[in-house]
């Protein structure tokens, strides 16, 4: 490979992360990305491995991390660096507030909510992400038909979604075994573990 081909290719850790102009503005989603193609975002990102694998895996798509730790949000944009993958932008906020306030209505075609924060003492429970309103505003930014899939390893936590799911505008679906999806560091965890993953795909309902 020639210099100019590898200067070309070479992605800095600074450029894959996502500092919007203005945050009381919705983002202008064709600035952000290389190629115009279907979005896909994964709220609480991690360290990226969910985000950075997908994102090798589908060149054709864009993929935004969203996630609030700035240690974690480091390790994610230096994952997509390392790897080259002009198709991956993250950012650094709150995941509700990003799903109310900075992604465009119709402009998201799959939501990862992967292993979201458990919060496992009743004392805790309303600092849990997934609310009605939050499905609400999850739903306003997906496309028609759009997919939210979320894991967790709680099972009082996935019974209140599936109730919550259950008066929105959501509709279960059964998964599909051709989908295979690159692991995530926390379900590589309680994979080992060998403890329990509840899981839900979901599809808007027009
Ligand atoms: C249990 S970890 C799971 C990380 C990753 N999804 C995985 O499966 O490996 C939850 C992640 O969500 C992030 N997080 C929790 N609440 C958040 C919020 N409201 N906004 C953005 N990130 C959040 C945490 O900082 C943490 O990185």
């Amino acid at each position: 490979m020639d210099d100019a081909v590898a200067y070309s290719s070479a992605i800095s850790v600074a450029a894959v992360e996502l500092i919007p102009a203005d945050y009381f503005a919705p983002l202008d989603l064709a600035l952000i990305f290389r190629q115009a193609a279907p979005l896909e975002i994964d709220l609480g990102c991690g360290d990226g491995t969910l985000l950075t694998g997908l994102a090798e895996k589908f060149p054709e798509r864009n993929f935004l991390g969203i996630e609030r730790l700035l240690g974690r949000v480091r390790s994610a944009c230096g994952k997509a660096a390392r790897k080259k993958l002009p198709n991956v932008r993250i950012l650094r906020i709150e995941s509700t507030y990003a799903v109310q306030h900075l992604l465009p209505s119709k402009s998201i075609d799959v939501v990862h909510l992967l292993f979201p924060d458990p919060w496992p003492k009743k004392r805790h429970h309303r600092r849990r992400i997934v609310t009605g309103d939050f499905l609400a505003a999850v739903h306003r930014i997906l496309v028609p038909g759009g997919r939210l899939r979320i894991a967790t390893d709680q099972a009082d936590y996935f019974e209140t979604i599936r109730e919550l799911v259950s008066v929105s505008a959501f509709r279960e679906e059964a998964a599909d075994e051709q989908e295979i999806f690159p692991l995530t560091t926390f379900e590589k965890q309680f994979i080992a573990e060998r403890a329990p993953i509840y899981r839900l795909r979901l599809r808007t309902i027009a």
